[in-house]
C-alpha cells in the first residue's frame, strides 16, 4: 500500500479522535452497516480529495466497507489532520496522500497519486482533483463512471465546466443537497469560524464590530453565531437578495469600504478572490484581524498586504502580524486559508454526517446508473435527500406528522377554493 502521511506513530490519537467524531454520525453509522452487509461498492476505486478530518476519516471507512478501495489526498494544504491521516493509513489500510502545511508541489503531488489509483469514482471538495483530471490526465477519464462535489466552489467551477462543453462524466453536487448547505454551511461554517478565530487569537467576541463579507448559507451562519456570541455584526454583499435578507435579519449592510474604518474582524465569506483589497487595508484601525472561511485562500489580497507592510511576524500559532508604514498593525489568520480548518477541527461532526451521508449514497447511486447519467452537473436525488432528513431526524429522537389522506388529496387538486 502507498501513502505519505506524517507520522504513522501518530495513527493511535487519531484513531480515538476518529471514534470520538463517530458517535456524532449515527446516519452514516447506518449507512456504513448496511455496506458492509451488501458491498454495494465492491470493486470501485474512488479518488477522494476532500479535508483529511476524522469526519473524513468515518466516511472512508464506510465507503471501504462498501467494498470499495480508496486513495485520499487533501483538499486543502492546511486543513489536514495528522493523526487521523495516521490512523487511516495504519488501522484501516486506506492510502492517504496529506501532510498537514504541505507546499503548493506537495499538494499537487498528492493529488496525482490518489489519481494513480485509476479512480471509477471521484470524489472532490473543491474541484481540483476533476480539474488535474481533466487536463493533465485525460487518458485516464474513459474509466470514470462519474463523482461527487462537496463544496459551492467547486459546484461552481463544474458548472464553468459545463457551460464550456469540457465536463467529461456526471457529477453529482452534494453541496446543492438541503441535507447538506442548510446544515453544514450554515451551523458548521458558523460554529467552527468563530470557533477557530477564538483558539487562535482567544479574544473576547462581545462588543467587537464582526464584519462578514457574504451573506450565502456560510456567511448566514457566521453572522448568526458571531451575534450569539454578543458581536456587532456588519454584512457586506454584492447580491441585492442577499443583502435585503441580512438588512432584514437584522444586521447592519454597508460596502466594504466603509466597514473597513470600523471593522474589529473581518471574516470572508465569498468564493470569490481579491474581496479584501489594499483600499481596505489602508482604512482598517490598527490591531484589525482579516480572516477567510471560504474555501480558497484568494480572498483576502495577501499580496497587497505583504507589498503594504513594512515587516511581518508570527505572534501566536496561526496569526502573522503585518506592520504597515505608519504603525499600524493588521493581522492575518491562517494565511488566509479556511480559518475554520487551519485554526479549528473544521465543522463539528453532527453537521458532516448529513454531508457525508449524501456523499456515500451518492456514491452508491452512481455505481447503480453507471452509463446512464449525462455528463453534466447533477442534482443529489430528492430520495436521497429525504432519507438522510428522515434517518438524521430518527437518530436525533425526533418524531414528525404525517399528512392525513385528506390533505394528500387537497394538496394535489386544484377545484377547491375558498
Ligand atoms: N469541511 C468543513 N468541515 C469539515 C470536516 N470536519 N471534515 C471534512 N470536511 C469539512
Amino acid at each position: 500500500m502507498r501513502y505519505e502521511v506524517k507520522d504513522l506513530a501518530l495513527a493511535e490519537q487519531g484513531m480515538l479522535r476518529m471514534e470520538w467524531a463517530e458517535n456524532e454520525m449515527p446516519v452514516l453509522r447506518l449507512i456504513r452497516e448496511r455496506f458492509e452487509r451488501e458491498k454495494p461498492l465492491q470493486g470501485i476505486r474512488i479518488a477522494a480529495c476532500l479535508h483529511v478530518t476524522t469526519e473524513t476519516g468515518n466516511l472512508m471507512r464506510t465507503l471501504k466497507a462498501g467494498g470499495a478501495e480508496i486513495a485520499l489526498c487533501a483538499s486543502n494544504p492546511l486543513s489536514t489532520q495528522d493523526d487521523l491521516a495516521a490512523a487511516l493509513v495504519k488501522y484501516e489500510g486506506i492510502s492517504v496522500f496529506a501532510i498537514k502545511g504541505e507546499d503548493k508541489e506537495t499538494y499537487y503531488r498528492h493529488i496525482h497519486q490518489a489519481l494513480d489509483i485509476q479512480p471509477h469514482i471521484t470524489m472532490d471538495d473543491g474541484c481540483d482533483l476533476v480539474t488535474v483530471l481533466h487536463t493533465e490526465r485525460r487518458e485516464q477519464i474513459a474509466d470514470v463512471i462519474g463523482g461527487t462535489e462537496e463544496t459551492t466552489t467547486g459546484v461552481i467551477r463544474l458548472r464553468a465546466m459545463q457551460k464550456e462543453g469540457v465536463l467529461q462524466y456526471p457529477v453529482i453536487a452534494v453541496n446543492d443537497a438541503y441535507t447538506k448547505h442548510l446544515f453544514d454551511n450554515r451551523y458548521g461554517t458558523g460554529q467552527s469560524t468563530m470557533d477557530a478565530i477564538m483558539r487562535a487569537t482567544n479574544l473576547l467576541i462581545a462588543g467587537r464590530k464582526v464584519v462578514v463579507i457574504g451573506y450565502g448559507w456560510c456567511g448566514r451562519g457566521v453572522a448568526m453565531r458571531a451575534r450569539g456570541l454578543g458581536a456587532h455584526v456588519i454584512v457586506c454583499e454584492v447580491n441585492p437578495l442577499k443583502a435585503l435578507e441580512a438588512v432584514m435579519d437584522g444586521y447592519e449592510v454597508m460596502p466594504l469600504l466603509r466597514a473597513a474604518e470600523v471593522g474589529d474582524i473581518f471574516i470572508t465569506v465569498t468564493g470569490n478572490r481579491d474581496v479584501v483589497r489594499e483600499e481596505h487595508f489602508l482604512r482598517m484601525k490598527s490591531g484589525a484581524i482579516v480572516c477567510n472561511a471560504g474555501h480558497f485562500n484568494v480572498e483576502i489580497d495577501i499580496p497587497a498586504l505583504e507589498r503594504l507592510a513594512v515587516s511581518k511576524r508570527t505572534v501566536r500559532a496561526f496569526v502573522d502580524e503585518y506592520r504597515l508604514a505608519d504603525g499600524r498593525r493588521i493581522y492575518l489568520l491562517g494565511e488566509g486559508r479556511l480559518i475554520n480548518l487551519a485554526a479549528a477541527e473544521g465543522h463539528p461532526a453532527a453537521v458532516m454526517d448529513m454531508s457525508f451521508a449524501n456523499q456515500a449514497l451518492c456514491v452508491e447511486y452512481l455505481v447503480q446508473h453507471n452509463g446512464r447519467l449525462p455528463h453534466e452537473v447533477l442534482p443529489v436525488p430528492a430520495e436521497i435527500d429525504a432519507q438522510v432528513a428522515r434517518l438524521k431526524l430518527q437518530a436525533l429522537g425526533v418524531e414528525i406528522d404525517t399528512l392525513t389522506p385528506e390533505q394528500e388529496r387537497y394538496l394535489s387538486s386544484w377545484q377547491e377554493g375558498t
